[in-house]
């Protein structure tokens, strides 16, 4: 009996793996009664957000350093007006984002682009638009210092941290053995471990990509095939559906000058080629939140932006229905939202520098 069953089982086998041969040529793995989307997403590398904390290279975690970063991404301190903190451009209470097209910040100054969300940045290859910078760490110097943001310098943050009795203690706590642990380094350190825990789990992509088929209705499926068939997929995938390429903004069709603002994105960076006008990819997480859209904000409708991804990177023109599948499909990648205490900060002391507004 088995003798005969292996060669039915075989041939089964083949004929299923040939059906799955994509136009590509490559061939999706086969795995028992999965439902063959899921595999395709799967193949695409897709992958939902892991319930552990993701450890950071150089960057050990503790409860105390989470706590500690916590108080100091919502305080306004850091900046030179006192005014703007992390949480003004990156509000953990609205997709962490700010809903302005371009930020604004120290004076009022309008910066040059849109404020990403911080959510699950923890899961981007590198940080901001360009990719500038490697890792959480690194990133959180930038908007300190940056002087259309915070327009503050790390003595000053050191100085503010200093005049304020409980952030030595709290940074004591954190750095146990530090003979002097009031540093822009553990500053920036703290920061991106409290934002590596601003992740949203569980969305129903997360659950259907964990093998919960129901977790998607039929018209969030069909929005999937889409998404895999007509390539969005290629450069918005893994973890974050983005987050670890760059792509010119473009590659078919030009988006109207507004939309790019003549911003030449990663070619800025690296004068390579290849890079004019390449921006990382996104993270579609929490898309329905995180308007307007692009690197300049000039898009506010997901609709509209989607459509000028299909004739800007993909050169093609997609059916009304197929962005309308595609909208019910990035509602699912909404996940659920961090739920942050908003925290008591120290209160200051006469050695406390004053606000400076210019
Ligand atoms: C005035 C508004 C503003 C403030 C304040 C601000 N940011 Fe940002 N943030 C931005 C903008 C705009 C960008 C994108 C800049 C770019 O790519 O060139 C950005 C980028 C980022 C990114 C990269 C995300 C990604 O997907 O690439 C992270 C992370 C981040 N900020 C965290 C922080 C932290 C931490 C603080 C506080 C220390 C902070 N920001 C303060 C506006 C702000
Ligand atoms: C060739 C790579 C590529 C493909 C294919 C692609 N995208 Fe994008 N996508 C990008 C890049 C790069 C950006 C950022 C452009 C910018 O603002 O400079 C982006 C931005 C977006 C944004 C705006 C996100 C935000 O937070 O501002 C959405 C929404 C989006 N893409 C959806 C899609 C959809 C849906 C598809 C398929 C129809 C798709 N993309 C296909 C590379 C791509």
């Amino acid at each position: 009996m088995k003798k005969i069953l292996v060669p039915v089982v075989l041939t089964v086998l083949v004929v299923v793996a040939i059906s799955c041969t994509k136009k590509d040529g490559s061939k999706g793995v086969i795995t028992g009664g999965m439902e063959p989307l899921l595999q395709s997403a799967l193949d695409a590398g897709m992958l939902p957000i892991p319930y552990e904390l993701k450890v950071m290279e150089g960057n050990p975690s503790s409860p105390e350093k989470i706590e500690l970063g916590k108080l100091l991404y919502f305080d306004p301190r850091l900046s030179k007006s006192q005014l703007l903190s992390c949480n003004t451009c990156h509000n953990v209470g609205f997709g962490g984002d700010d809903y302005q097209e371009t930020s604004l910040g120290h004076g009022w100054a309008k910066g040059p682009r849109n404020s990403p969300t911080v959510f699950n940045s923890v899961y981007n290859t590198s940080q901001f638009w360009d990719g500038r910078a490697a890792d959480l760490k690194e990133q959180a110097k930038g908007p300190i210092q940056a002087s259309v943001e915070m327009a503050a310098t790390p003595e000053y943050v050191v100085e503010v941290l200093k005049s304020i009795p409980e952030y030595v203690e709290e940074f004591k706590l954190a750095f146990p053995g530090e003979a002097d642990p009031v540093t822009f380094d553990n500053v920036a350190a703290t920061i991106a471990l409290f934002e590596a825990t601003l992740t949203t789990p569980n969305a129903p992509i997360d659950k259907y990509l964990r093998g919960d088929l129901a977790a998607l209705n039929s018209e969030q499926k069909a929005g999937l095939a889409v998404y895999i068939d007509q390539g969005c997929v290629s450069c918005h995938t893994g973890v974050n559906l983005g987050g670890d390429g760059y792509f010119e903004f473009g590659v078919f069709e030009s988006p109207d000058a507004d939309v790019v603002a003549g911003d030449k994105g990663r070619f800025a960076l690296t004068q390579a080629e290849g890079d004019e006008f390449a921006f990382k990819a996104p993270t579609l997480r929490n898309i329905e939140y995180t308007a307007p859209y692009f690197h300049t904000g000039k898009v506010w409708s997901l609709a509209e932006a989607t459509q000028l991804m299909s004739s800007s990177q993909l050169g093609i023109e997609l059916s009304e229905e197929n962005i309308k599948q595609l909208l019910a499909l990035m509602d699912a990648f909404t996940g659920e939202q961090p739920q942050i205490m908003y925290p008591t900060l120290p209160p200051s002391t006469d050695n406390t520098p004053k606000p400076v507004w210019k």
